[in-house]
């Protein structure tokens, strides 16, 4: 029955809170900052790094104005493109300066969630698979409002490796990003992840560039360490030794980076690592990656016929 309601409603049966998607050739999503009056495309510049609260990133090249961004008022829009490829904006969030990181090359402000407007589906719909679907005590209507603009925007997956002595870890994030200029990286780790003080305390930590073919293995290594990772012969695949840290890295990525940690902000249920990039090794081509789109963007995407490669 209430599949047969999803079909008439959202023309899809099972419900889910994200799809997994390839992109072929390039994001078709935009994202745009407005700094009082400014508007700036940052669509590659952007990354949720807080689930709660929800905290942004975003990177601004050349601005170094500390006391102009901290005073500023700050939105944030989120557009994806019709079958006619028409950009249409399909989420809008206002957001608060929570702290900012700069360095010569810019400026790294975080940016607290205020409140947030969705268009992925008319308010009826959207409500009702509100409280069918993501009603939790730890999701509220604002949330889902935040999570659904974040993930309007695809959020790429990818592998983080950490060792020390005997103790290993590896497993996926997608709160993290890359500035390239700089060679610099942000990660938004959970307060809960049993690596992350013994990431802090070495300041090491390595991310590699997945292959999507990967999917079920990567989701795998997404349940290991509350109850600890298994000896690391008994994964069911081969690693490598990385080049300077000698940590273990899937023998299967496409890359991966060795990077040192030079800073931390408490951002609420994550923590912020800032990183700079020591050492990088390419591997194999990449086939495509594994990224992350809310599933109210996916049946917006649906309704118009515009969806990406699922895998
Ligand atoms: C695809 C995917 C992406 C993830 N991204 C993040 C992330 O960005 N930050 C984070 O703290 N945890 C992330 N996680 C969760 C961690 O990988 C890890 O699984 C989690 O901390 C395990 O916790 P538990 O085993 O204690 O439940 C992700 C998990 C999956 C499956």
């Amino acid at each position: 029955m209430i599949g047969a309601i999803n079909q008439i409603l959202f023309g899809d049966t099972q419900i889910r809170e994200y799809a997994t998607v390839t992109v072929k050739d390039i994001i078709r999503e935009k994202v745009y900052l407005k700094i009082n009056e400014t508007e700036y495309e940052v669509s590659q510049n952007q990354w949720l790094l807080c689930l709660n609260p929800a905290v942004f990133g975003v990177w601004l090249p050349g601005q170094n104005n500390i006391k102009h961004l901290q005073k500023a008022r700050y939105s944030m829009f989120f557009t994806t493109v019709s079958a006619s490829g028409k950009e249409k904006t399909i989420a809008a969030l206002t957001l608060d300066f929570f702290e900012n990181i700069s360095d010569e090359a810019g400026v790294l402000v975080l940016l607290k969630v205020k409140a947030g407007r969705i268009h992925h589906l008319n308010l009826f719909s959207t409500r009702l698979l509100y409280n069918k679907y993501y009603k939790k005590p730890q999701t509220s209507f604002e949330q889902l409002k935040a999570f659904s603009s974040a993930y309007s925007y695809p959020r790429r997956v990818r592998i983080i490796s950490f060792k020390e002595g005997d103790y290993y870890n590896i497993f996926p994030m997608d709160l993290l990003g890359e500035i390239k200029p700089g060679n610099k990286y942000v990660f938004g780790l959970r307060h809960t992840n049993t690596a992350l003080a013994k990431i802090i305390q070495t300041g090491k930590i390595i991310v590699s560039e997945v292959p999507f073919e990967y999917k079920d293995t990567i989701y795998k290594l997404g349940s290991h360490h509350s109850s600890g990772a298994p000896p690391v012969e008994k994964l069911p695949f081969k690693v490598i030794e990385s080049e300077q840290f000698g940590f273990y890295v899937p023998d299967w990525v496409n890359s991966y980076k060795e990077i040192s940690i030079i800073k931390t902000i408490n951002l609420g249920s994550h923590m912020l690592l800032w990183g700079q990039v020591q050492n990088e090794c390419e591997l194999k081509k990449s086939t495509g990656h594994l990224f992350h789109i809310h599933y109210l963007l996916y049946l917006y995407q649906k309704s118009k016929g515009v969806l990406y490669p699922a895998v």
